[in-house]
């Protein structure tokens, strides 16, 4: 399978059509960006590792029943995905207080949730991604249904609950994450983008080390050995 025309670029990846009409090819970029673009780096290795660690947990999540946009990776940097509408609404889902919950509300970084949260977000650069409620995605016309929406949620709770206990086993804290979804061509609501230590922060259950783009956030180098840590992790034997 070849690229052909150049779909979209993103921050962290290119998207490209391909010979086939329902697939796509994306292109892991070694780029980091935070708070809207306004930090930017280069990290050589780091597309690589985010598309193995997005395939590893992709297919996690496909044998697990979750509907999602993998096909294939045929090298480091090239994930073959089917072709979707994504819907401009990033869910994000919360097991602990920290990043902009904690700063918004003033809940104290670190503070174990009663219950899992589910946040919509209003997937716009120009806009900042702003925080959105169920109304707004309505409004917006973001979904195309109240029914849609509530799947959004059942399937970010789904998730959650899936890679919380993987990670568990592996010795790291899921504490929150950011997923994507799209309508392929017959409707189907499937997981797509990318799940990596830049749409999750996973903390260290012994040592509450952070192994994420918070390394990068807040400048606390060893990005990508942190990375690689959580990729050896998923690949390694449960702790
Ligand atoms: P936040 O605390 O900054 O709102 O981030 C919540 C989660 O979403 C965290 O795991 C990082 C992820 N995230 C993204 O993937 N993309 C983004 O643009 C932002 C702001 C957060
Ligand atoms: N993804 C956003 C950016 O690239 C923000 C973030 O992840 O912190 O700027």
């Amino acid at each position: 399978m070849t690229k052909k025309e150049l779909l979209y670029e993103g921050k962290a990846k290119r998207l490209f059509t391909t010979d086939e009409p329902n697939l796509l090819i994306a292109e892991f970029k070694d780029d980091l960006t935070a708070f809207n673009g306004e930090k930017h780096s280069q990290e050589a290795g780091k597309g690589a590792l985010n598309n193995k660690i997005s395939t590893e947990l992709f297919k996690l999540l496909e044998n697990a029943g979750i509907p999602t946009h993998f096909v294939d990776r045929p090298d480091d940097n090239h994930m073959v995905v089917k072709k979707v509408d994504i819907i401009l609404i990033e869910v994000v889902v919360r097991n602990i207080a920290t990043g902009s919950l904690s700063k918004r509300l003033g809940i104290e970084d670190g503070t174990k949730l009663p219950f899992t949260l589910v946040e919509f977000y209003y997937k716009r650069d120009d806009l900042g991604d702003p925080i959105i409620n169920d109304e707004h995605c309505l409004i917006l016309d973001l979904i195309k249904s109240e029914s849609d929406l509530e799947e959004l949620k059942r399937l970010g709770r789904e998730i959650n609950t899936i890679l919380k206990a993987f990670f568990a086993k592996k010795g790291l804290n899921l504490v929150d994450f950011k997923v994507e979804f799209g309508y392929d061509s017959e409707g189907n609501i499937l997981l797509a983008d990318e799940i990596s230590p830049d749409s999750c922060r996973f903390w260290d259950m012994e040592t509450n080390e952070k192994l994420d783009k918070d390394r990068f956030r807040q400048g606390l180098g060893n990005v990508k050995v942190a990375y690689e840590e959580v990729l050896k992790r998923i690949l390694g034997e449960d702790k």
